[in-house]
């Protein structure tokens, strides 16, 4: 029988879950109950990741461009963070998990802002695995911000911003400390990165499946890490 045991795991796997809306009219419900669905895809996977010694999972969850859907939607996508973080902070802390939000932080509200920082706080001692959770996130964002934040620290030092190589910036980023996603899979037959992680995904392995996320389970993770584990990563080298 072939062997199917990918030889290769990656470190950090991303994940733009997409279709959730989709799925739920397929079963002529609104899009809301797509998300909630969605939201418990997210631990099935997260546990999957974690039993196949996958380091760092990060998803997709709110981007930037999502602030400009109908005002019942955006809520419904706030509260399931709040709800989520609530529900399942017992059991990252039990499991090991270190919680990390990263996005544009000044256009949520005050309570999410203080739900986020106090389960950020208490799972920051774990190190077993990591969830990052881009909210209110897009990559330009990401650019844009670190850009002006090395410009500003640097106002008096021109020599610095001259001489300042890739891996200076990059500690700018929102994302600093994180490796960079090996593998970033999106689900329901899009092909595109949506303003996601621009910078940080320029090495990184994709793999789109038509699969809707809320249908997506372990035997897709399983097929997304095989493939994975047969890519030829060269980086722009040659071998
Ligand atoms: C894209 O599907 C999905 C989103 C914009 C939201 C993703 C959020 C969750 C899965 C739940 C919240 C997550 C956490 C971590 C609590 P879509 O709505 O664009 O689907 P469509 O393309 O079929 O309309």
């Amino acid at each position: 029988m072939e062997n199917t045991t990918p030889k290769k795991v990656p470190t950090h796997v991303s994940i733009i879950m997409d279709g959730n809306g989709r799925w739920a009219a397929k079963r002529g419900r609104e899009r809301s109950f797509g998300h909630i669905a969605g939201a418990e895809t997210v631990e099935r996977v997260a546990e999957a990741c974690r039993d196949r010694g996958i380091k760092y999972l990060s998803v997709y969850a709110f981007s930037e461009e999502n602030w400009n859907r109908p005002k019942d939607e955006v809520d419904t996508l706030m509260k399931l963070l709040a709800d989520t973080i609530s529900n399942k902070l017992q059991k990252m802390i039990d499991n090991g998990t270190k919680l990390i939000v990263i996005g544009n932080r000044e256009k949520l509200g005050d309570l999410l802002n203080s739900m986020i920082d106090f389960a950020v706080e208490k799972t920051s001692g774990n190190d077993r695995t990591i969830m990052v959770v881009f909210f209110s996130y897009s990559g330009r964002w990401d650019i844009l911000q670190a850009a002006k934040r090395f410009a500003l620290e640097n106002a008096d030092n021109p020599d610095a911003i001259k001489n300042a190589t890739l891996d200076d910036f990059s500690h700018y980023l929102a994302t600093d400390g994180i490796p960079e996603p090996d593998l970033l899979i999106r689900t329901s037959g899009e092909q595109r990165i949506s303003n996601y992680l621009l910078w940080q995904a320029a090495y990184t392995e994709f793999y789109f499946t038509p699969v809707l996320w809320p249908d997506f389970g372990e035997e897709e993770l399983d097929k997304a890490l095989l493939e994975y584990s047969l890519r030829d990563r060269r980086y722009g080298k040659v071998k």
